[in-house]
């Protein structure tokens, strides 16, 4: 920043408003007030770039109208709508996203999934007409969009239950030029692939599963309960439904001995789902991952 920047009053201005009220949330730790008015700055001069990238972008001067805005743009920040949906994109393991209130919008904890599932394509190595990959749950299609982007040979497919996230996941393949090469259906878990033609054939089956406890979802923060989609969150009574039925369905998916499953999971909930893999005999290879706390917050399983 310069020192004319700094001393601009109505940065100044706009900065003292978000100091006195914005509440950072503690999954989203990089919204920081300069993160959030740079944003919201460049939101103002009708650039939408994430939180994440906008420090990388100049900040053009705002002409009388585009200041009005900015002043709006901080007042619904103050509000407590999400920074991203205000600026329509999310950054997600280095790529940008369009986001909307159709679907949850992508966190950092979820790159430890992203980052396990590159990896294990990469364990799993060279596969003729180029491995398989399946995202449930997809959201904003975020997950197979790196896929896709990792591996320009894979043949991707993804879904989720609501239609709106599912519109929101082809403008982001379509984004990134993959649209193409990612299949998007609607559909309830793994039902819209529960098919003869991918029976036994799926090279890795990712999950970030809805894993919040109903009770627990009534007591989400505020930005997070009136403005992300429920659907993305409540996971049933115990937040251990979706992936109790994950484990339960996705050994027919699965390739024999090579096709591997790997899944996001709540705080405190790896001892549990650990326990029930390794018991379970349709899968082998059980590793947990763990965050940089060293909480577990993925599991991996090889197909047995
Ligand atoms: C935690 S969000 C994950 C979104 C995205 N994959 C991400 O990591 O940012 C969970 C997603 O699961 C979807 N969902 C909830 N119940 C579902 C079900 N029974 N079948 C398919 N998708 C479901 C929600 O709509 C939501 O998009």
């Amino acid at each position: 920043m310069t020192m004319t920047e700094t001393l601009s009053p109505l940065w100044q201005d706009q900065f003292k408003r978000l100091e006195a009220g914005l509440k950072v949330l503690h999954d989203k730790p990089e919204e920081t007030v300069e993160v959030c008015l740079q944003a919201l700055w460049l939101k103002a001069a009708g650039i939408a770039v994430s939180p994440q990238r906008a420090d990388q972008v100049a900040r053009p001067e705002l002409d009388g109208a585009q200041a009005k805005a900015l002043a709006d743009l901080v007042t619904e920040r103050l509000d407590g709508v999400p920074l991203s949906y205000i600026t329509g994109r999310q950054s997600f393991m280095g790529l940008e996203f369009i986001t909307n209130p159709g679907a949850m919008i992508p966190r950092k904890e979820t790159e430890i999934l992203g980052r396990t599932a590159i990896d294990l394509l990469d364990r799993i190595g060279d596969v003729a007409g180029g491995r398989r990959v399946i995202d449930i749950c997809t959201g904003s299609g975020n997950l197979p969009v790196v896929y896709a982007t990792h591996d320009p040979e894979a043949r991707v497919g993804a879904a989720d239950l609501s239609e709106e996230a599912v519109a929101l996941a082809r403008e982001n393949a379509k984004l990134h030029g993959v649209e193409g090469r990612v299949e998007l259906r609607a559909g309830d878990l793994l039902a819209p692939f529960d098919t003869a033609e991918f029976h036994g054939t799926v090279d890795l089956l990712t999950c970030n599963p809805p894993y919040i406890s109903d009770a627990k979802v009534e007591e989400l923060p505020e930005e997070i309960g009136t403005h992300e989609p429920r659907m993305a969150f409540a996971g049933g009574s115990f937040g251990i439904d979706i992936p109790k039925r994950l484990i339960a369905d996705a050994p027919r998916l699965l390739k024999p001995g090579t096709g591997w499953l790997a899944f996001e999971i709540g705080l405190g909930q790896g001892p549990f789902f650990l326990k029930r893999l390794q018991k379970n005999p349709e899968f082998t290879d059980v590793e947990g991952v763990p965050d940089e706390n060293g909480d577990i917050r993925v599991l991996a399983a090889r197909k047995a």
